[in-house]
């Protein structure tokens, strides 16, 4: 399916709310399986137990690489664009992307993975990640990609959770000018995690690092004499292909876990209708592979359609603000995905960054992650797209394997800070407060989504009770997608944020109950509560209230000993923008902490704290409005 017209979307969107199973079956046929599906789909919410494809045989880097080789074999589907502009690039085609996943897939049942086993990928944006997820795909092996902002303890926590038998990293990172030691915070990490048998060090930075006899090697060494010759484990369609981490409302974060059919017959058919991309273009999304946007549109969707994309290892500011667009010039990009954070953080500098490059060949622009803000949206539209790219505000989740609402690429009329109509074959709803549909437009609620989709998530690794809990309980029969949602006048979807314990810090999905925990281990801090509050460039900054033993001396010294300690807990994208201390937190009288007061002092929305009646202790409220933050 691919949909080139406003009308044509209204007729299909038409024909898979008549007959969905019909509809994914003929987006399941565009693929080669080694043998058919016994049955399109089957269970639902209500269990959890979903299904699609069922009984179809298939190995999805058959369908992403080998049955490219005798059409766009010599085609680039990779370039390679290094944290440093002077360092060395390259570009890699279908057959030597083909060539390196069959070689390292080699490696690895050389190693003794086998099909089922979980290995660990925790490494820099560059080629080598993406080929050992599709190295680990090729051999039915389950991949879980840790983002390499994360620390030793966030990564042992993800390896002991999916008891993974492999790691595979590099001895270290360049992000910007700063220096990552991965294979320091591997070994850390690795202490506590006695299922990984073997680590595998792709060279990147060359700087010393500890090796241990028997467990490490190095890549260039195992590499060498593989065999480029390699025949693709058969999966079925329901068979895990990876398990990626994010953050919930409480606990820890918990392992989405997808499978090879469905979420390869979602996230082709998404690419293809969102971005519109053909033959000649060149189409980067700037995200890490780490994150799902990476795993579905830089690896997964990109690859299945044939596309040409870029893997970027840098950051938007370095070696200054125009590194996107020198990027975009140089390639001569055409279709460019984002998050609203990183055009947030470009539109605070000179405009000339912008201006100095020709951006003429872009056609397409992307935005994902968090709701994108009316004014990034017209500077996007304006300074980079000039006016004339579509914007694709695209909504979508871990969970949700793909995009669910966004505007087809030129097909859509958008409107700023609308994700605008859902995919055909996606049936959203808003939900009132007594759990039913709301009808009509013009009206806001909960968003959850009516049937079940290729792409969603299957189970929370190891712990199902959970991902029935999360999604499936609050409204039954329906997903639910944790976020709050406007349907306008139009029947245009707006996403305006989540609605749970969960924060969107730059694009990043935090969880509150996370932050508070990691902050809680510093022995002066007796309770925390974080919420988050509106931030010009993050989104959402994280703002800290706590009660301390004793009132620090030093309170710049304080936060940056709280700095510290989530750095080495979770990562520093998790570091606290604000601290507040305070003698109370605002309690009901069984003991919740009510947020929503907080998230009002934290907007600095003093007027509109709201009513405080049924607080244990209301005088609280009275203690955190007089006190401040720093
Ligand atoms: O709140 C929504 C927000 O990001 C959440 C999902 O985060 P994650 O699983 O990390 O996936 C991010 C990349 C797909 C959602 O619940 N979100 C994502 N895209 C948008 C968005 N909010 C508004 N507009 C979007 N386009």
């Amino acid at each position: 399916m691919n949909i080139k017209s406003f009308e044509e979307y209204r007729e299909i969107y038409k024909q898979s709310e008549q007959d969905r199973l019909k509809f994914w079956e003929h987006e399941a046929g565009t693929f080669y399986w080694r043998k058919s599906w016994e049955k399109v789909h089957s269970g639902g919410f209500e269990k959890g137990d979903i299904k699609w494809f069922e009984g179809g045989k298939l190995n999805i880097t058959e369908n992403a690489l080998d049955r490219h080789l005798n059409t766009i074999g010599n085609k680039t589907a990779f370039i390679f664009e290094p944290n440093h502009p002077d360092s060395f690039r390259r570009t890699i085609t279908y057959r030597q992307l083909h060539e390196d996943v069959c070689r390292f897939a080699n490696v690895l049942q050389e190693k003794g993975i086998e099909k089922g086993d979980r290995v660990c990928i925790y490494m820099a944006m560059t080629p080598e990640l993406i080929i050992s997820a599709l190295a680990c795909a090729r051999i039915g092996a389950v991949h879980s990609i840790v983002f390499a902002g994360f620390s030793a303890q966030s990564l042992a926590e993800r390896i002991q959770d999916c008891d993974a038998k492999m790691l595979i990293t590099n001895d270290g990172l360049r992000r910007g000018d700063k220096h990552v030691p991965l294979k320091d915070i591997s070994d850390e990490a690795l202490e506590s995690c006695p299922t990984v048998k073997n680590v595998i060090v792709c060279q990147r930075t060359n700087r010393d690092i500890d090796w241990k006899e028997g467990r490490d090697e190095w890549w260039h060494n195992l590499i060498r004499n593989a065999s480029r010759n390699h025949k693709a484990v058969e999966m079925d369609a329901e068979d895990p292909l990876f398990i990626l981490y994010t953050s919930g409302s409480t606990g820890k974060p918990k392992g989405v876990l997808h499978t090879c059919g469905g979420y390869m017959v979602y996230t082709s058919y998404t690419f293809r209708n969102v971005f519109q991309v053909q033959e000649e273009d060149v189409y980067w999304c700037t995200a890490d592979a780490g994150w799902i946007t990476g795993h579905s549109y830089i690896i997964y969707g990109p690859l299945f359609n044939g596309a040409t994309g870029i893997i970027f290892e840098g950051t938007p500011t370095y070696p200054d603000p125009g590194r996107l667009w020198e990027v975009v010039e140089k390639y001569k990009v055409t279709h460019f995905y984002t998050a609203p954070t990183a055009i947030r953080a470009l539109m605070s500098y000179d405009l000339k960054y912008v201006q100095k490059y020709d951006l003429s060949s872009l056609k397409v622009l992307g935005s994902v992650g968090e709701p994108i803000n009316e004014e990034a949206w017209h500077w996007y539209d304006d300074h980079v797209g000039g006016g004339t790219c579509p914007i694709v505000d695209t909504w979508w989740q871990t969970e949700t394997g793909g995009i669910m609402i966004s505007p087809l690429a030129g097909v859509t009329p958008t409107k700023p800070g609308f994700a605008t109509l859902p995919l055909p074959g996606i049936f959203p709803t808003l939900m009132d407060e007594n759990g039913k549909e709301i009808e009509g437009n013009g009206v806001s609620g909960n968003l959850c989504i009516k049937h079940p989709w290729p792409g969603i998530a299957r189970t929370v690794w190891g712990d199902h009770e959970r991902y029935l809990k999360t999604y499936m309980s609050a409204y039954k029969g329906y997903y639910f997608t944790g976020d709050g949602c406007r349907r306008d006048p139009d029947g245009y979807y707006r996403i305006t944020g989540r609605v749970d314990d969960v924060l969107n810090v730059s694009g990043h999905r935090l969880g509150t109950a996370e932050i508070e925990n990691a902050l809680d281990e510093h022995p002066n801090v007796v309770e925390t509560a974080i919420v988050g509050y509106p931030h010009d460039i993050k989104g959402q900054g994280i703002y800290a209230f706590m009660i301390c033993e004793k009132t620090p001396e030093d309170p710049k010294a304080f936060k940056k000993e709280l700095h510290d300690l989530v750095t080495k807990i979770i990562g520093p994208i998790a570091k606290p923008d604000k601290i507040q201390i305070t003698p109370g937190l605002p309690k009901t009288r069984s003991g919740k902490i009510m947020r929503r007061i907080l998230r009002k002092v934290a907007a600095d929305d003093l007027e509109n704290v709201g009513d405080t009646s049924t607080l244990l202790d209301p005088s609280v409220v009275d203690d955190i409005l007089k006190g401040e933050a720093y």
